[in-house]
């Protein structure tokens, strides 16, 4: 501390009446030296916001149709070198407003992502964001409350509470057994559900591991299509990655049940514990939605432990239009929703639900008596409270994490739920509507009926040979997110490529996607 800060804090010591101590006097804080702390400043915030606000309406208000744009990265790399303040040794702090260098960074932010508000954008499972959860998502950044720990974020928490039994109503589960935590993400849901679920049916497995607790060969069951997060787990929780399970899948790329329930069996006769089915609830290649009764039914009677990976459209629930697609969620052991994805606020929020409240306990079983001293401490208790019974600590692998919940608490709160609800509805009207204009076009096939807002689709052009089919799907895609007005992805899938438009935005209508053929033919008539 410099001598000029500590003679603003002195002089110290009791007031002359003898009550409170004097507090310092920092009225001289604007001296030379002291101009760091205007980084800090309300004035700060003013200026900066002021930008912000009038950069974010003018992306709000833009039409564009307009796809991405890739920029060379070692050219954007210096572009953002120069932007910064060098901090040289000796040089002074340039801690002053500048707002006008402030006002280049957002329109570089802008200008080199993805554009997710353009009707050209069906690019990933992305959307525009509720503007009020966005405003919101500031107000939490700016009075940060760590949401693990009543006593730090006790809206946040309490929230979480209202989050579930909203969602424990659609799908009739008892409000008062159930829980919700929320995670930053689906692969830390995914993880943390699986892990709850070897340590429940594996019993003794968190302290002596699986590998010792297990009546065979640990084994986690996971759909062909399941997400990448899913098929890590065994990796990473060292059930290895050798002892998954691939069920097979249907003519929709859903996990065909009936061969799922002989894969299970088959595995348990040459000795494996299959302890976990994972099942997917959109999947991220297609959408697809898996028999969940079904898969329901299997684990019941195997008595495994069946997740549904709902990421994707574990937000149908809230549409009681389309929730009769999600039938047979209600008997999962555990569901995951990410609220980022379909549910339309800022990332990262991820609701993870388990049927029995107290398996959420079970992912990580850390005692007190662990350690002779117990590192945990500084935030966990052993004593049970009416507060403590709210928190989510015990029961999340972080420890710092943002109030997330609170934006859709927040649009709940705004709005209703039924914003949320009739934008699915639209959204997943207008990939049926998409389905059927591609499936009577004689130059396009669409390759699944969709189950959600994913629709995935090859162009073959009159004369394609078979074996040129995958390798045209490429060079569209390169040359759509390279220099087209849409922006689609790719996946490939049984050896195939395809193109895959994820429709997110409600502004999207039957004519942009007129425009997508229109654009693709073109491209395919350049590309030769
Ligand atoms: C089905 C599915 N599961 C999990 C994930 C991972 O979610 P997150 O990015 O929130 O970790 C995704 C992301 O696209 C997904 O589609």
């Amino acid at each position: 501390v410099s001598d000029k800060r500590l003679a603003a804090v002195a002089p110290s010591g009791m007031s002359p009446s003898g009550g409170a101590p004097n507090l310092p006097d920092h009225s001289q804080r604007e001296s030379a030296g002291e101009d760091w702390r205007n980084a800090f400043s309300a004035t700060s915030f003013d200026q900066f916001a002021a930008v912000a606000v009038d950069k974010i309406g003018e992306l709000l208000r833009r039409q564009a149709v307009e796809g991405v744009t890739l920029e060379d990265p070692a050219a954007l790399m210096a572009e953002a070198r120069a932007l910064m303040t060098t901090n040289e040794p000796g040089a002074s702090l340039e801690s002053g407003l500048d707002t006008e260098r402030f006002a280049r960074i957002v329109d570089l932010y802008f200008r080199t992502g993805i554009k997710v508000g353009s009707t050209g954008y069906m690019a990933r499972q992305f959307s525009r964001v509720i503007p009020a959860a966005a405003v919101f998502d500031m107000v939490t950044a700016i009075a940060p409350q760590p949401a693990t720990f009543y006593e730090a974020g006790q809206l946040a928490n309490v929230a979480d509470k209202i989050i579930c039994q909203e969602f424990a109503r659609r799908i009739s589960w008892n409000h008062e057994t159930c829980d919700m935590i929320t995670t930053s993400g689906a692969s830390l849901a995914n993880l943390t559900a699986i892990v709850a679920a070897r340590n429940d049916r594996l019993s003794g497995s968190w302290a002596a591991g699986a590998a010792s607790t297990a009546r065979g060969i640990p084994t986690i069951a996971v759909g062909e299509d399941a997400h990448y997060s899913v098929s890590r787990v065994p990796g990473i929780i060292g059930i290895g990655q050798d002892n998954i399970l691939k069920l097979p899948l249907n003519g929709r790329r859903q996990i065909c049940a009936l061969s799922a329930a002989a894969a299970i069996e088959a595995a348990r006769a040459k000795g494996r514990d299959v302890f976990c089915i994972v099942a997917s609830a959109g999947s991220t290649s297609v959408g697809a939605i898996d028999p969940l009764e079904e898969l329901a039914e299997i684990a019941q009677a195997a008595g495994i432990w069946l997740h549904v990976d709902a990421a994707h459209s574990g937000a149908f629930l809230l549409s009681d239009k389309v929730r009769p697609r999600l039938r047979g969620i209600e008997r999962a052991d555990s569901f995951c929703v990410d609220a980022h994805k379909m549910l339309f606020v800022p990332s990262l929020c991820t609701l993870l639900f388990y049927r029995d409240g107290a398996k959420a306990r079970g992912a990580f079983s850390q005692q007190a008596s662990d350690f002779a001293s117990n590192p945990a401490s500084y935030v966990f208790d052993d004593r049970e409270d009416a507060m403590s019974r709210f928190e989510s600590g015990g029961k999340n692998f972080e420890c710092t994490k943002r109030p997330a919940i609170l934006n859709l608490w927040l649009v709940w709160a705004l709005f209703g739920v039924d914003v949320i609800a009739q934008k699915i509805e639209y959204l997943v009207d207008l990939t049926w509507e998409a389905y059927r204009y591609l499936s009577l076009l004689p130059d396009f096939a669409v390759i699944h009926e969709p189950d959600s807002n994913i629709l995935c689709f090859e162009h073959r052009p009159h004369g394609l040979p078979d074996g040129r089919v995958s390798a045209l799907q490429r060079a569209l895609w390169d040359r759509l997110r390279t220099e087209g007005k849409f922006f689609v992805s790719k996946v490939d899938i049984d050896g195939r490529t395809v193109l895959r438009a994820v429709f997110m935005n409600h502004e999207i209508d039957m004519g942009h996607v007129k425009a997508l053929v229109a654009e693709i033919r073109h491209a395919a008539g350049e590309i030769g």
